[in-house]
């Protein structure tokens, strides 16, 4: 028997990185995967957003797995598209066990609203998009994750005035998941539906692996190369690494997911290397 045998689980931004990841971590261990992705540029957001090739690649990879997965391109930011997807996805499966909210981007050194608008579109209301849509099928036992970023605990990360209105908008989105996992919990809890989130350090993913990105951890350097960025990436973390693989977010999703976690709820879970910690935030005293 998996870890998750028998679940159906919904991923948003399953084409590649870190949703990708946990597809195939939770079919490993015994998921079917519904999973979207919006296949297509955001114009704010510098870097390239997953394609549709890599989605289906997912599919395959799922399948070579012996589960299933039903995928369909859709925005987060489209409340009806969202719920149309999962519906479907949860027709031909049958159920809904659990909901990886985890699409999101990082348009950094950006200037004007509309970046920021857009990083709180797609970081914070398409985690509520997903969770609404998945409201209505989730029973006793149910799990929610929302993959939030070390930037919604620590100041100073991306919403440092180098990383312009997006990363401000990014921050602050990731601070509004933080609060939302802490409240849904609570209202859930009646319903034995838990609710998580996931806070990673610099993940070894597009969002962190382009040149806007590099830029920000090298501003001291005109156009610096991932080279450069190499050198500074361990800043982030209290042990001596660049960064954690997908995978290592992935096996923190997959417990959450599990029932091993099945009194788990309202928590903030770090995948951050010692981040945290290292910037020696308030603490109690002991
Ligand atoms: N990589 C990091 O360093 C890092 C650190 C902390 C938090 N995170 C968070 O992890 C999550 C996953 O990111 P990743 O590292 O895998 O990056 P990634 O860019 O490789 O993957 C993100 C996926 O989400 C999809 N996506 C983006 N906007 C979407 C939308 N509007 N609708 C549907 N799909 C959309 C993309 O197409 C892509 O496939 C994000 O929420 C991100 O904020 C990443």
């Amino acid at each position: 028997m998996g870890r998750v045998e028998g679940k159906v689980v919904f991923i948003t931004g399953a084409a590649r990185g870190q949703g990708r990841a946990h597809a195939l971590r939770l079919a490993e261990e015994g998921a079917d995967i519904i999973g979207i992705d919006i296949c297509e540029d955001i114009s704010t957001n510098a870097y390239p957003m997953g394609s549709r090739e890599e989605l289906d690649e997912t599919v395959r990879m799922v399948e070579k797995l012996d589960r299933r997965m039903i995928v369909s391109t859709a925005d987060v930011r489209d409340r009806a598209a969202v719920k149309a997807a999962l519906d479907a996805g949860v027709a031909e499966l049958g159920r809904l066990d659990a909901v990886v909210a985890n699409a999101g981007i990082c348009p950094l050194g950006t200037t004007g609203g509309e970046a920021f608008v857009d990083a709180l579109q797609v970081d914070y209301a398409g985690v509520m998009n997903a969770v609404e849509a998945a409201l209505p099928h989730l029973e006793d036992g149910a799990s929610i994750v929302a993959t939030g970023s070390l930037a919604a605990l620590l100041p100073g990360t991306v919403d440092a005035p180098g990383s312009g209105s997006g990363g401000l908008g990014y921050s602050l989105a990731k601070r509004f998941i933080a609060s939302f996992v802490n409240d849904l919990a609570y209202v859930l809890a009646p319903q034995k539906i838990r609710v998580n989130a996931v806070h990673p350090t610099n993940v070894n993913t597009m969002l962190l692996n382009n040149d806007q990105m590099y830029g920000i951890f090298r501003p001291d350097i005109e156009s610096p190369s991932r080279d450069d960025a190499l050198v500074a990436f361990p800043a982030m973390q209290a042990m001596p690494i660049p960064f954690v693989e997908p995978e290592d977010i992935a096996a923190m999703v997959l417990f959450l997911v599990s029932d091993e976690s099945r009194y788990v709820t309202g928590m903030q879970m770090r995948v951050d290397a010692g981040g945290y910690v290292k910037s020696r935030p308030q603490q109690p005293t002991f």
